[in-house]
């Protein structure tokens, strides 16, 4: 036998086991966004390096030390996407959609970072992402996080805290930033590595440290809401109380930073204990300046990701319902009548009975052996069809999980049959 290969370090098969509850939250997003005015948009999975350096920030980890970048055969810098919004930016400045329009987006699929891997951190997971546009006014973030706490309700997954912060307009930021250096200066000796280094390329991701040492020296540091002007602070504010308006339960957290440069005003963050280390299931905040600094109109925007791969181990965790995925129907066939004749009555139950599914076995075998790939298949029914039912226009109808008798049904009655059983709608 040849050498296995097996998948790269950091990236997940999602096995059929997994898939219904992927399945589930993928129509229940779609459905509420849908429900909330959003339109879907598909991006491509690689874009220009320089896309992310501008618009994530060139000294933030994501850029600088996580992106899957490779030059392509004809010299162009390209980059494996490591998050959704610089991609939904680039293609609303490319086709207009941001001149005198609002506009409200959501998008999902793969997005790659070279983190090292560990329990709900991966090196490709999957995001779904929401992004508003061209309005600056504070209704619209309490509309984007509301969006986010109504799919968490209509998954049945719960206890979340929904931490918030607000990083203000970029002058209050330079100067807030001006300050925690200074201060964080004098105890430079003291921080631990990342935050030394930090303190000149990206001092405000020392708030986010979690080395106990340097958490001890931030306790005393200043804060980023008390250096808010007061347009910043009305924003904020008004957020606040749409808010609790909603009824939706937050904490104020000033150290909350976030990892990609392009935030301003409101960031928040969704985290579950129940994820260990890695306890972020959705992100996300305002970026009023990205669309002009990637040379679109000035233009406001807002919007969250969720990670996939952790909402789908908390819907696990928490046992959502799950819709069932296996075959209700496994239909054994042996004989040369028999076949053609059992291919065409499976057609003509599925089409008949909408969501029918109805398993046909293929590769022959003795009825034994078909019968123990329709147990081993979940079905709750088999059918057995061989060329004396043929001939007879008969079917049999036996049940798996001992409900009742086997029982031989003429095959014009069998759609109504089936529909009964399995209580599905037949058409004609
Ligand atoms: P982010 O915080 O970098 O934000 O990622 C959003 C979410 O993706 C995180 O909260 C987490 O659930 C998930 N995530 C991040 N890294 C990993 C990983 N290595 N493995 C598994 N899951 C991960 C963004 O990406 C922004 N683009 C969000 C946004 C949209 N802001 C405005 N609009």
């Amino acid at each position: 036998m040849s050498q296995k290969i097996q998948a790269v370090r950091g990236m997940n098969d999602v096995l059929p086991s997994d898939a219904p509850a992927w399945q589930r939250l993928h129509a229940v997003a779609a459905e509420v966004f849908a429900a909330y005015g959003y339109a879907e948009i598909r991006l491509p999975v690689v874009e220009r390096s320089e896309l992310f350096k501008r618009a994530v920030g060139e000294v933030t980890d994501v850029v600088e030390k996580e992106m899957y970048s490779f030059e392509d055969r004809g010299g162009e810098r390209l980059s494996l996407r490591p998050e959704l919004t610089a991609g939904v930016v680039r293609a609303g400045i490319e086709h207009g959609l941001f001149f005198n329009r609002q506009q409200r987006l959501w998008c999902s699929g793969p997005v790659f970072r070279y983190e090292r891997p560990q329990a709900g951190r991966y090196r490709q997971f999957h995001q779904l992402d929401v992004e508003a546009f061209g309005i600056a006014t504070p209704d619209l973030d309490v509309e984007i996080i509301a969006l986010a706490e109504a799919l968490f309700r209509r998954l049945g997954v719960g206890g979340f805290r929904l931490q918030l912060n607000s990083l203000g307009t970029p002058a209050v930021r330079a100067a807030y930033r001006a300050k925690l250096v200074d201060y964080l200066r004098r105890f430079e000796s003291s921080l631990d590595e990342d935050s030394r280094r930090r303190l000149s390329t990206n001092p405000l991701r020392v708030l986010d440290s979690k080395v106990p040492g340097t958490r001890a020296i931030l306790e005393g540091a200043p804060q980023l809401p008390d250096h808010l002007d007061a347009p910043s602070r009305a924003h904020f504010e008004t957020v606040q109380r749409g808010l609790s308006d909603l009824g939706i339960a937050y904490a104020l957290n000033p150290r909350l930073v976030r990892g990609l440069d392009y935030y301003t005003h409101t960031v928040f963050e969704w985290t579950s204990t129940a994820l260990g280390a890695q306890d972020a299931v959705c992100a996300g905040g305002r970026y009023d300046g990205l669309v002009e600094q990637l040379g679109g109109p000035p233009t406001p925007g807002i919007g969250f990701a969720i990670g996939v791969e952790r909402l789908v181990l908390l819907m696990r965790a928490q046992e959502v319902p799950l819709p069932e995925a296996g075959p209700q129907v496994y239909f054994c066939r042996f004989g040369e009548r028999a076949d053609p004749a059992a291919a065409q009555l499976a057609e003509t139950l599925r089409r008949r009975l909408p969501g029918l599914r109805l398993l046909l076995n293929a590769g022959g075998g003795a009825l034994k052996t078909q019968l123990r790939r329709a147990d081993a298949s979940g079905a709750r029914y088999a059918l057995i069809l061989g060329d004396d039912e043929a001939a007879a226009g008969r079917v049999q109808v036996k049940s798996l999980r001992g409900e009742g008798e086997p029982r031989s049904v003429a095959v014009s009655e069998l759609p109504a049959q089936l529909a009964e059983l399995l209580e599905l709608p037949l058409l004609s």
